[in-house]
């Protein structure tokens, strides 16, 4: 592998995410050498810390991942620590003056990848000094990766957009959404179009419906506070969800480039039909947890949970039925549902396909409607796929049988699978922005869900509840059922 060259400046060195994902992920880029000799770290906080403190948070940071004293010790020297105010301009000229340091000590071509790993609330102000106190590299690249949320709306994203824009272009940025880095939410493309088999039938003549669901069996946890102001939309639905219909429901890419890709990603998002008031109270559903339990294991209604309104009204699950209006998808459901506290942890995709025109065995023993075939992506935990199909019940007579042809990724290839954060960095240094969300994704994602937000807010009396460890409110399946279909979920 190619030694990759960068410095990075991160934003919130000391935060959660920096301590959980970025460490661990570059360390492991080190591994394996796609960042060596030429990379160095700047970690910037309020906080007052010495270099050596900050070493010392970055190996506890990868203890999980077993290095050696001499990994830990080379790996570490990279990383420096400078204390910064976000708001103060002085205190960016220290920085660029460490920073251009940095560049001759590890020689790295002036490369820079500037994260923002803290509250989004300053992002704006960040990017504005970053370009006004002239941190940007003259020589080599620029490259700025944000995090989640992007904008709580579409009004305050496009706000948030337009000053990052101010100091970088749309290609030098980076929008993270975490399940673009997960390997089977990559594999939608792989399926599509690396199978003639099911991108020939990939439209409305072939599937009924699609289905996405992200299931979480935790609540809130400790983040309570932000959570209660959010909800499971803008959680879940404006990004990870959206996104993942995107990929399935767009046209074929002329060929695999970020450019192409998410060109048609765009034109999904923008034909997924914005739904009036009428329609979001008919094909959109939310629901809070109430207390419950699984067995003898006892767990609190959302309303105990610590940091949360106890009168609050924000849900914790949402189920809907997107429509898009493309000639490919006329008339196809995309069923779509996450929450917190349900069963399990699980999200799949199940793309559910019409039945035979007609059932030419209800002469024989198949009096009933012959199953449907259904193609299953198992994103997480468990990660593969699988296929119903309809042999012949064994015997004399003729009755359908189905069968399952199911393929998982053993659980060895996924503990040495990279982690989504760690290819979505190598991305990054990469240039390669496939698995990043450009601006008009995030402006059609927002403009979708504002309105069922809106539809939702004008009227908090009376969410529907469902009991903590199930898989949601009755609303949540009489959707379906009104349609005369049902959710598939099976191990
Ligand atoms: C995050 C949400 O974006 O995704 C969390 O803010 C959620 O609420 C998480 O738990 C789920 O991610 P994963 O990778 O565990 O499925």
């Amino acid at each position: 592998t190619q030694d990759n060259k960068a410095l990075f400046i991160i934003f919130g060195g000391t935060g959660d995410l920096a301590k959980r994902k970025l460490y661990p992920s570059l360390f492991r880029l080190f591994r394996k050498r796609a960042i060596n000799k030429h990379f160095a770290v700047i970690g910037t906080a309020r906080r007052e810390w010495t270099n050596e403190h900050f070493r010392e948070v970055v190996t506890d940071s990868i203890q999980e991942l077993n290095p050696t004293p001499k990994e830990l010790d080379s790996f570490t020297s990279h990383f420096y620590y400078q204390a910064h105010n976000v708001t103060n301009t002085q205190e960016y000229v220290t920085l660029e003056k460490l920073a251009s340091e940095l560049d001759d000590t590890y020689q790295l071509d002036g490369n820079r990848v500037f994260y923002l790993a803290m509250a989004p609330s300053f992002f704006g102000t960040i990017a504005q000094h970053i370009k006004s106190e002239h941190i940007l590299s003259e020589n080599g690249f620029n490259r700025l990766i944000i995090e989640k949320p992007f904008g709580t709306d579409y009004q305050t994203a496009k706000e948030l957009n337009d000053s990052i824009s101010a100091a970088f272009t749309e290609d030098q940025i980076f929008r993270i959404d975490h399940y673009l880095g997960k390997e089977m939410v990559q594999n939608i493309s792989a399926i599509r179009f690396g199978n003639n088999i099911f991108e020939s039938l990939w439209n409305h003549y072939y599937i009924d419906n699609v289905q996405i669901t992200l299931a979480e069996s935790l609540g809130v946890e400790e983040r309570g506070g932000y959570y209660d102001k959010s909800g499971a939309l803008k959680d879940m639905v404006q990004n990870h969800i959206l996104q993942i219909v995107a990929l399935l429901a767009m046209e074929p890419p002329t060929i695999f480039s970020d450019h192409a890709i998410r060109t048609e990603k765009i034109s999904a998002l923008e034909s997924i039909r914005i739904y009036n008031e009428k329609e979001v109270k008919e094909n959109f559903v939310r629901g809070q947890y109430s207390k419950g339990h699984l067995g003898s294991n006892q767990f609190p209604g959302y309303h105990e949970e610590k940091d949360v309104d106890p009168t609050s009204s924000t849900e914790t699950f949402v189920a809907g039925k997107l429509m898009i209006d493309t000639f490919r998808w006329a008339g196809v459901p995309f069923y779509i549902r996450t929450g917190k506290r349900l069963t399990e942890k699980g999200t799949r995709i199940n793309i559910v396909f019409k039945t035979t025109p007609i059932n030419v065995f209800r002469s024989a023993d198949q009096t009933e409607d012959i199953p449907e075939n259904i193609l299953t992506i198992y994103i997480q935990p468990t990660e593969g796929f699988s296929l119903t199909l309809n042999g012949k019940e064994i015997g004399s007579g003729f009755a359908m049988d189905p069968v399952k042809l199911n393929y998982r990724h053993s659980s060895e290839t996924l503990e040495n699978s990279p982690e989504a954060y760690e290819k979505l960095l190598l991305d990054c240094l990469k240039g390669d922005a496939t698995n990043f969300t450009h601006w008009d994704e995030v402006a059609a994602s927002w403009k979708i869900v504002d309105v069922i937000k809106h539809v939702w807010d004008k009227d908090n009396s009376n969410i529907p509840t469902y009991p903590a460890r199930t898989m949601g409110p009755k609303e949540a399946f009489d959707l379906l059922e009104n349609d005369g279909r049902s959710w598939v979920w099976e191990p």
